[in-house]
């Protein structure tokens, strides 16, 4: 089975194919993922709300995101796989931003990663890809700005942020990143950007007019619902679903109709005379 590479994102859009993306943050999920098809895997810093129960990506930690993408990266044969940089880990400097970015590859094993901003980490972009690792750029709502941002979510609706929005795609896709995720960009402004790129955005809260789309694997699967973003379809019921099962179990459990024969090991019954005697 052919790999998903940044080649194939590139060629995606030029044939007018839409790429999908998810995230994933353990081998289970990402395998089962990959295996229905998904044409890239973001290992998301979202990861911190939604699995590690922290109340904004600006906790997730180096570690945390090491420790999940090696994870992910062993369920996964054809998607690519990216990871994000957490906050603050290509800020201080570009030593550290390339060395980071390095870690999240040679030792969590994904093919790409993901950073947030635009024209400010210009020069970051560079010096990471120089370094042979692609970069998707991530631009209109950044959560890792959200103590900048005051919580306010949808960006680009004036001209000025929108203009901003626009020079900052430009420039990422100039410094070389491989595509932009454009997040909660009012969707005429998202269809406009991805018309003037030649990388492919991906969407998220933005869009039919971009070129891919992510989504959060827990939003979409129902297992996530301390919010619930307006972009966020839901396809399943999980949080449902996984109560009702508890609530089976326990209940067999508690009535002993759980287990039965066929779920106990067997031992003959001369085993057991002896035993007694
Ligand atoms: O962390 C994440 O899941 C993301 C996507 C929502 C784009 O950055
Ligand atoms: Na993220």
């Amino acid at each position: 089975q052919k790999r998903f590479t940044i080649n194939e994102f590139k060629k995606a859009k030029e044939n007018k194919n839409k790429i999908s993306m998810l995230t994933a943050y353990d081998y289970p999920t990402a395998r089962i993922l990959d295996q229905a098809g998904v044409d890239s895997i973001l290992v998301g810093d979202s990861l911190g709300m939604v699995v590690l129960g922290y109340e904004d990506t600006v906790r997730v930690t180096m570690e945390d995101m090491l420790h999940h993408i090696k994870a992910v990266s062993r369920g996964v044969k054809r998607a690519l796989v990216v990871g994000d940089m957490p906050f603050l880990s290509y800020h201080t400097g570009r030593h550290e931003s390339v060395r980071n970015a390095g870690r999240l590859m040679s030792e969590g094993g994904c093919k790409a990663i993901k950073l947030e901003g635009g024209e400010e980490v210009v020069e970051t972009v560079k010096a990471i890809i120089a370094a042979g690792i692609p970069v998707m750029g991530h631009l209109g709502y950044t959560p890792q700005s959200i103590n900048v941002f005051g919580g306010h979510k949808a960006q680009g609706r004036t001209i000025e942020t929108a203009e901003k929005i626009f020079n900052d795609a430009l420039a990422l896709q100039k410094a070389g990143a491989f595509a932009i995720v454009l997040e909660c960009v009012p969707y005429k402004l998202a269809e406009f950007i991805s018309g003037r790129l030649e990388i492919p955005s991906i969407g998220i809260g933005s869009g039919a007019g971009c070129d891919g789309q992510v989504l959060v694997a827990h939003d979409i699967l129902g297992m996530f619902k301390d919010f619930s973003p307006r972009h966020a379809k839901k396809y399943l019921d999980m949080e449902g679903d996984i109560t009702r099962a508890a609530e089976m179990y326990i209940k067999e459990v508690k009535e002993e109709l759980f287990p039965n024969e066929s779920n106990s090991f067997t031992v003959e019954d001369e085993i057991l005379v002896q035993l007694k005697e």
